[in-house]
């Protein structure tokens, strides 16, 4: 089994990461037996795809490095790095440009969310962004990859890249790439804006209000919840009771994800009650489950000295990783390295 999967550095930690990833990154790094390995990354490759700020790139993956180890990411059992330190990324993204196409691309759910009206003002990076993903799971013969609902498509790109290489320039008996498993959550897998039950839980949302960081303190985390946007009617008893209730729906699955229950059950509880009595239960739940994680993130967050350390031997075991399979993969196209 080869775990792997990746965070953009840009911006905070939110619970969107934490309930639909993160938290499965880390059950699954606990739960490998021998001869398994997980390999997590800071996707900063990726941030050139969208304007963003170069001083601010470096701080942010150190901080997002911090977070990652404040949820349960152990450098010492995982492989824990960046991008940017593993050049066999992007080299791999020029070979496998080869075989994705233009149609697959111009499918991707993201590309025209982000790109929306103005395609032609984007950036190529951010067109050919899922091939750079499907390059940095391929690399490592990934197996299974923990992501929310939203990476889902990308995901299914990149086993759709992999099995045409693998058809044009590989023999059935010796595949390049392993065809990568998405691990969705059954609960959380998509978690939503608290200011709109339609919008996802996102770092790109300008309103801080919109999402729970895990760098909020307990007092920001139960404002956020006592102000997040709710409709007048109490809680149904049962689940069919939430339809056409985005909002509702939202926070009764944060509560069902973060205690480790499942959406009847929390309704069975709190069927009948406005949310007058609901929110606070939430806020207290959010605060009892984050804290822990936030504390050991403060005590992290400002030792770039150790974090850049982690960096550095975690890309260092990457690259080992990595190279044969992008040795196999330049063989397979004919291209002659001495
Ligand atoms: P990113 O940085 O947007 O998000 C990191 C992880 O968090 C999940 N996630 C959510 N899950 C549930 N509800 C939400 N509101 C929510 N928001 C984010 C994402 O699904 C993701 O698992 N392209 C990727 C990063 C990436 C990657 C990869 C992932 C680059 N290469 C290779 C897997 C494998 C991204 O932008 O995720």
């Amino acid at each position: 089994m080869r775990v792997v999967s990746g965070i953009q550095p840009t911006g905070n930690l939110h619970l969107g990461n934490y309930l639909g990833a993160i938290r499965n990154w880390v059950a699954m790094q606990d739960a490998l037996e021998d001869g398994s390995e997980a390999l997590f990354f800071l996707a900063d490759l990726h941030a050139l795809s969208q304007p963003h700020d170069p001083a601010g790139l470096h701080a942010g993956t150190l901080e997002m490095t911090a977070a990652l180890v404040a949820c349960g990411i152990d450098p010492d059992r995982s492989v824990l790095f960046n991008q940017a330190q593993v050049p066999q990324h992007a080299e791999l993204q020029w070979l496998l440009n080869g075989t994705a196409r233009m149609g697959w691309l111009n499918r991707m759910t993201q590309w025209k969310d982000k790109a929306g009206k103005n395609r032609e003002g984007q950036s190529v990076a951010l067109f050919t962004y899922p091939v750079l993903q499907a390059a940095d799971v391929l690399l490592y013969q990934a197996t299974h990859v923990p992501v929310g609902e939203d990476q889902k498509q990308h995901l299914e790109l990149a086993r759709d890249i992999a099995q045409k290489f693998n058809n044009d320039f590989a023999s059935d008996d010796a595949p390049v790439f392993t065809l990568p498993e998405p691990i969705i959550p059954a609960e959380a897998a998509r978690i939503m804006s608290l200011r709109d039950g339609n919008a996802k839980m996102s770092k790109s949302d300008p309103s801080d209000m919109s999402r729970i960081n895990l760098s909020d303190d307990a007092d920001t985390m139960a404002q956020k919840v006592r102000k997040a946007k709710t409709d007048p009617e109490p809680l149904p008893s049962e689940e069919a009771g939430l339809e056409g209730r985005a909002e509702a729906r939202n926070l009764v699955g944060i509560y069902a994800a973060l205690a480790g229950q499942s959406v009847a059950e929390v309704l069975a509880q709190y069927g009948g009650q406005g949310f007058g009595g609901f929110k606070p239960a939430l806020a207290e739940l959010l605060v009892e489950k984050l804290s822990p994680i936030r504390d050991r993130f403060v005590a992290l967050k400002d030792d770039s000295e150790a974090l850049d350390a982690i960096l550095a031997r975690g890309a260092a075991k990457a690259r080992e990783r990595g190279i044969p399979t992008l040795d196999a993969a330049y063989r397979a196209l004919g291209l002659v390295r001495h």
